[in-house]
């Protein structure tokens, strides 16, 4: 099984960045765990600052993987373009949020990925992101 986890800006600095939000782990680290937590899955993962660049990797994916594990960060609240791509694609979809956004800024409430998401998980830590990949089990 194909699964690829998207992050979007930002979250390569996990692990420095608002450690009190986003907790000390590099996601390099986590993703090294993970991998070996579930070998029988063929899981990727990809990090872009730049909304093009995420837009691009979720359409060279989205017609041939199992599933798309997206956290597009602050893009989440801001990014049309991200939302109308993951509708556009055939692979199901998770959205992930480390942080509970809607216990978070108002600005954090909206999501334009959530309308074109099968599921969201939201608010576990690093957490949420194994158990989006245990929805696809
Ligand atoms: C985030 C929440 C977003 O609001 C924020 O912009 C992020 C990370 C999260 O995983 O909690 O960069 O997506």
């Amino acid at each position: 099984m194909n699964i690829i986890i998207i992050n979007g800006p930002n979250l390569n600095l996990l692990g420095k960045r608002e450690t009190d939000v986003y907790g000390t782990t590099s996601f390099e680290l986590f993703f090294e765990e993970l991998k070996k937590k579930y070998p029988a899955l063929n899981l990727s993962f990809f990090q872009s600052n730049i909304e093009g660049e995420l837009i691009d990797k979720i359409q060279e994916v989205g017609f041939t993987y199992d599933g798309i594990i997206i956290n597009a960060a602050a893009y989440t609240h801001t990014s049309i373009g991200i939302g109308d791509a993951l509708k556009a694609i055939a692979t199901p979809v998770i959205e992930v949020h480390i942080s509970n956004t809607f216990s978070r800024e108002t600005f954090r409430h909206q999501s334009f990925i959530s309308p074109n998401a099968k599921g969201i998980i939201i608010g576990f830590g690093l957490k949420s992101y194994e158990l989006a990949i245990q929805s696809f089990l």
